[in-house]
């Protein structure tokens, strides 16, 4: 009944979300531990209580205007999603029919392989060299209609210098270049200035993340204005409820309480990646609020599914670029000293049964 292509997929798998009632430790889908500003609330009670009868504004123009002061760019560059992810979807769908290409370095956020399937897209998976270097010139050389740079990357945490980015734009002129900044505000920089000297370049943004509302659902896509006008045409046009948007607004003015909660996350974060080294694993230096952790040759799977056995969620992706790696979003010091007690009791039952094994 529905296209051949669509009944062959898989289904995109998101991490685990707790039942309602179930406590756990929750680090295995990058929300920030943290609540968001106190005028969040205040702005969502006055929105519940206002008219909620009428559709709400399809541009999102209050939520779109507070956009404009923060980043300093003009609101006809700018489109608002239901998250980042309706606004990935949106870009696919404009961007490629039936055998076009895209391409993007692996591994890397996975929605994208299930939306270049559901446009039957032809993918360019690049590898990413050592240390998750951004391999540039295979990305130019690949000259696909859409290139995408997940930057920080999820999920190695990795951050192409922008310098990079802006020649492989130049590299790809005429062809887009979208660059999915979801975990930006953990990064010391981001790639906003391209936008002005880059036409191909679209900028992606979420407030799941820095802003803690993931539950809002509230994206950003910063573009130049005929890619912007362009993909307003396959927009729903009330992508985002009135709720969201009062939410959204009441975010983007209370910046600072946004920088506070980043910069609690990003100090956790050094933390973090020390404590893991000195338990063993391989934990390559991350700009965003998650770490992947790295016992090579190992399958981590296990380990994952002990951690859910002492209330502790956290991403295990098996794949076989991933498999010997854990990522963790990074939780309050709390979270993390319960994580660092598990971690550090299963590894050592793991060693005795491995030595008691040698003996035998
Ligand atoms: C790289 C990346 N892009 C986009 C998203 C989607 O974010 P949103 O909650 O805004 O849909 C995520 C969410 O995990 C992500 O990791």
């Amino acid at each position: 009944m529905f296209r051949a292509s669509i009944r062959r997929m898989a289904p995109y798998t998101p991490g685990e979300q707790p039942r309602a009632g179930e406590n756990l430790i929750k680090l295995n889908t990058n929300e920030n531990p943290y609540p968001p500003s106190p005028k969040v609330r205040r702005a969502v009670n006055a929105a519940a209580r206002a008219t909620l009868r009428l559709y709400p504004p399809p541009r999102a123009d209050g939520f779109v205007a507070a956009a404009s002061r923060l980043y300093g760019i003009d609101p006809e560059m700018i489109v608002a999603g239901n998250g980042s992810d309706e606004l990935l979807a949106m870009i696919f769908r404009a961007a490629l029919g039936r055998g076009d290409s895209v391409a993007y370095p692996v591994p890397t956020y996975s929605l994208y392989d299930t939306l270049a399937e559901v446009q039957e897209a032809k993918v360019r998976r690049i590898p990413f060299g050592p240390e998750f270097k951004l391999p540039y010139e295979k990305l130019a050389r690949a000259r696909a209609a859409l290139t995408i740079i997940c930057n920080p990357n999820s999920p190695s945490g990795s951050f192409a210098p922008v310098g990079k980015l802006s020649a492989l734009a130049r590299a790809l002129a005429g062809r887009l270049l979208v660059i999915d900044e979801a975990y930006v505000d953990f990064a010391a920089d981001n790639a906003l200035r391209l936008l002005s000297r880059h036409r191909n370049v679209i900028i992606l943004r979420t407030l799941s993340k820095s802003f803690s509302l993931a539950g809002m659902r509230l994206g950003l896509c910063f573009a130049n204005p005929e890619i912007a006008a362009d993909l307003m045409k396959v927009k729903d046009s009330y992508n985002l409820n009135r709720i969201a948007l009062a939410a959204g607004e009441a975010a983007l003015k209370d910046h600072g309480w946004m920088r506070r909660n980043v910069d609690r996350v990003i100090e956790t974060r050094e933390t973090a990646t020390r404590r893991l080294a000195a338990m063993g694993f391989m934990v390559a230096p991350s700009q965003s609020n998650f770490i992947l952790a790295r016992l090579p040759g190992r399958d981590l799977g296990n380990l994952a599914r002990e951690l859910r056995k002492a209330g502790i969620l956290v991403r295990h992706f098996a794949t076989a670029l991933l498999r010997d790696a854990l990522r963790i979003s990074i939780g309050t010091p709390a979270e993390m000293r319960a994580l660092y007690r598990a971690l550090e009791s299963l590894l050592m039952a793991g060693r005795a049964r491995h030595s008691r094994r040698a003996m035998r």
